[in-house]
């Protein structure tokens, strides 16, 4: 019979973390995006994180948080600056659970609190859907060189102009 599950948990960004996210970025790449992106094009960003110290300091140098389930980490997303979402990814092996979802909810907190009036991602077309889901908007097709190979995603925005009046508690 139906069994409640357990809600991702959050949790800031430590350097130790670094290998696990690693992982979890190459799997979410090479097993989630293969309908959108060709094996050499998902080499390529995925090379993003073959050298550690540099993938460590891209998550360091952004607000950069964990989702957890059962203390595991199981996906994470940076917040660059105030308004840019840069790097979701969830483990394919943990996607659907709402791991993004939680992630993507504090994030758009988080960047309200810097002052953003919106938030603005460069999409991989692979995770569109997921993003027109949460309301961002497509605003520019792009094609970007990544370690030799041309991928194609949208940038995409998200309004995050709040209807309560200035002051009021939630
Ligand atoms: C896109 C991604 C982050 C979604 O992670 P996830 O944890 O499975 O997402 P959630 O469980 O929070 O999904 C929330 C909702 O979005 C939907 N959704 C999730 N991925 C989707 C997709 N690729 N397309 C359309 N809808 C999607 C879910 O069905 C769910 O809908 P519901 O609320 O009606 O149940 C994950 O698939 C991933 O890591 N993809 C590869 C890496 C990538 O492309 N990252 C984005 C870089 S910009």
């Amino acid at each position: 019979m139906g069994q409640t599950l357990p809600k991702p948990a959050l949790r800031p960004f430590l350097a130790a973390d670094t290998p696990i996210l690693a992982a979890i970025f190459i799997a979410a790449i090479e097993e989630l995006a293969a309908d959108d992106y060709s094996e050499a094009q998902r080499e390529a960003w995925a090379s993003a994180a073959d050298d550690e110290e540099q993938f460590a300091r891209r998550l360091a140098s952004e607000l950069t948080l964990i989702a957890t389930l059962q203390n595991s980490p199981v996906g994470f997303a940076s917040l660059k600056g105030a308004d840019r979402l840069d790097m979701l990814y969830v483990h394919p092996s943990a996607t659907g659970q709402g791991a993004a979802s939680v992630l993507c909810d504090a994030l758009e907190k988080l960047a309200g609190g810097r002052g953003a009036k919106s938030l603005t991602v460069d999409a991989s077309d692979n995770a569109e859907g997921f993003f027109l889901k949460r309301g961002y908007v497509a605003k520019q097709r792009n094609t970007v060189a990544v370690n030799g190979e041309w991928l194609a995603n949208t940038t995409m925005q998200k309004s995050l102009a709040s209807d309560a009046p200035k002051g009021a508690t939630q």
